[in-house]
């Protein structure tokens, strides 16, 4: 089979939302992954930063293999003691010995779920941030700040107002008695990588205690460790009211959440949210190995310095004007706008990355790429920027 055929079956069996992808990956181990014929990359994406231990760790492999021979699905007429281990995990790192978690499984519906809960306060109107990307259900995209996926799908949810990241003027404009919950990334992910102001998120806080208003942090992409912290925020000294979280917590395998904390832990009552797959006994404890790896081998210390080694070394390479980001979640700000043709050329050298906009450049590899490894994404990055672009 060669990626070609593969991306013509592609093309008449699934749906043309996403275009039909140039390869077809077959094989991964830790951060390198295979094709259909046989082409070996390393893998600087990590699906989307979501394989946030690699391709087939031993520690998921063993942990989802024994519980999908044990017993794979119960539903939520049931109690399993994956699903309340985790939640008493994920509780536990927000510091808040009244958080309590509602389990999905993706960013999007942990988000809905945030939107719902904050229904409960009485109020309805929400604050989000302009490029924001919160997901693709309806009442998820209609918190996106994106308009190019909006706009095909209008009218939305209404009462969503979205403002200039990082502005705390137009925040402070936004927001009022009325205002049910604000929603944002601590960095914005699919945006390209955007830090807001230091203080920011500490000045929106109080803004919503102020107001009366949830502060649901997106840390869907930010979460797990990601940024060198359990969640994105925590650089800010917050604490929010609601943390949504997907991506990195499954491994590789469907899993979301929403930790709600403080009082806001008292607002759904039983019939007010539900999921058959919520908190299923496999994606528990694939997150609970995920939590005991990164505690076990200290991932949070060596992602801080991965992002120093990174950025010394990406910063000189000329063609590069910023490198922007936390921990593992990078954004390569070049002076032109070809991050789609170096992505393209890094992929011919087989090294996986992705354009987040036309000029950046994302990496958000597996937390447990060696130092090897993520030098020879340097070497050969750097090689590509000196093609005559
Ligand atoms: C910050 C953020 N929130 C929500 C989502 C949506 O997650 P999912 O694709 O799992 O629905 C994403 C996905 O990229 C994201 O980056």
């Amino acid at each position: 089979m060669k990626n070609a055929q593969v991306s013509t079956a592609w093309k008449k069996a699934l749906l043309d939302n996403y275009g039909a992808p140039s390869i077809s990956l077959v094989k991964g181990k830790g951060s390198e992954v295979f094709d259909v014929e046989g082409k070996k990359y390393l893998d600087l994406l990590g699906g989307i930063a979501t394989n946030i231990l690699g391709h087939a760790h031993p520690a998921i492999v063993k942990a989802v293999t024994r519980q999908v021979g044990t017993l794979g699905h119960v539903s939520n007429f049931y109690a399993h003691p994956n699903v309340i281990e985790l939640a008493q995990k994920l509780a536990a790192m927000t510091g808040d010995k009244n958080a309590r978690v509602f389990f999905a499984q993706s960013g999007a519906e942990a988000n809905e779920a945030a939107m719902k809960l904050s229904r409960r306060t009485g109020k309805y109107r929400i604050v989000a941030a302009q490029g924001a990307f919160h997901g693709r259900t309806m009442g998820a995209l209609s918190m996106t700040g994106q308009p190019s996926k909006r706009e095909p799908f209008l009218p939305l949810v209404k009462g969503i107002k979205h403002v200039p990241y990082g502005d705390i003027k137009a925040m402070r404009r936004a927001i009022s008695n009325k205002t049910a919950m604000v929603i944002l990334e601590p960095i914005m992910g699919e945006a390209g990588v955007i830090v807001p102001p230091v203080d920011y998120l500490a000045q929106v806080r109080e803004l919503c205690t102020q107001k009366g208003a949830l502060l649901v942090i997106d840390a869907v992409q930010t979460g797990m460790a990601r940024t060198g912290d359990w969640f994105g925020y925590e650089y800010s000294g917050i604490t929010p009211d609601v943390i949504t979280l997907a991506k990195g917590l499954g491994g590789g395998l469907p899993l979301g959440a929403m930790i709600a904390l403080g009082d806001a832990a008292q607002l759904f009552v039983a019939g007010d949210h539900g999921s058959t797959f919520g908190g299923n006994p496999i994606t528990t404890a694939a997150a609970l190995a995920v939590i005991k790896v990164i505690e076990k081998d200290k991932i949070m210390i060596k992602v801080r310095k991965d992002q120093e080694f990174i950025m010394q070394r990406i910063a000189l390479i000329e063609g590069v004007s910023e490198v922007r980001g936390a921990g593992l979640l990078l954004g390569i700000q070049l002076d032109k706008p070809i991050a789609s043709k170096i992505t393209l050329q890094m992929r011919e050298e087989g090294i996986l990355v992705n354009a987040a906009n036309d000029s950046t450049i994302r990496i958000a590899p597996a937390l447990n790429i060696s130092r090897l490894q993520l030098n020879k994404f340097c070497t050969i990055f750097e090689k590509v920027m000196s093609h005559d672009n």
